[in-house]
């Protein structure tokens, strides 16, 4: 097994991505390779692709895509409140095909993607994830992650959905 690279927007690297996404069920919210904002690390076994995650650059701001009605608030944007400039990797996705786990592969991921972050300049590098999510839990919390309860608005579903928020400085 290899070690995690970027992957690459050309043929070969986009047809492994594709295909392992189809696999672990991650097509709808994974970014495209070509999208300038976002990074995506893999890691290959022979030409398949049996890992990856996919990191969203943004500036660190409230989502823009929630109810805000629905929320206690007199104000639209709290984005002056920040300092400006400050960006962060966000994680979009992030899977380990079965046979592959529990052999360090999504830590060394994550490790691979702080430095990615780092090396692009950003604060911080977080995540969210639903309850239902433990193997990624003892993950987070084994790299040292901190660790937020709190909900996330998914826009499909019209929901909020108790999680947890994970955030390391890079
Ligand atoms: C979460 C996930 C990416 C972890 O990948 P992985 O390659 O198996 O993780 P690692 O081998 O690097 O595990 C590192 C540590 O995390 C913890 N851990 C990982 N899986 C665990 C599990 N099922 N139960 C308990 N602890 C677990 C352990 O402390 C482990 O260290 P150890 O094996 O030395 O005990 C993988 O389980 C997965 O793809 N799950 C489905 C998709 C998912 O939940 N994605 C993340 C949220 S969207």
């Amino acid at each position: 097994m290899n070690q995690p690279r970027l992957l690459l927007n050309q043929p070969a690297d986009a047809r492994a991505y594709a295909e392992h996404l189809e696999r672990v069920g991650s097509t709808k919210h994974a970014p495209a390779l070509a999208n300038p904002q976002a990074f995506v690390l893999g890691v290959f076994e022979g030409t398949s692709l049996i890992a990856h995650l996919a990191v969203l650059l943004q500036p660190l701001i409230h989502r823009a895509d929630l109810p805000i009605a629905l929320l206690e608030l007199d104000h639209e944007s709290f984005t002056d409140a920040y300092p400006p400039g400050l960006v962060e990797g966000f994680v979009q996705t992030f899977d380990v095909e079965e046979p592959y786990r529990r052999r360090g592969v999504g830590s060394r991921l994550q490790l691979a993607a702080l430095e990615e972050c780092r090396n692009r300049g950003a604060h911080q590098l977080r995540s969210w994830s639903s309850l239902d999510r433990p193997a990624n839990y003892a993950l987070k919390i084994a790299l040292g992650f901190a660790a937020h309860p709190g909900h996330s608005y998914l826009p499909a579903h019209d929901r909020w959905v108790r999680g947890v928020y994970f955030v390391k400085p890079v």
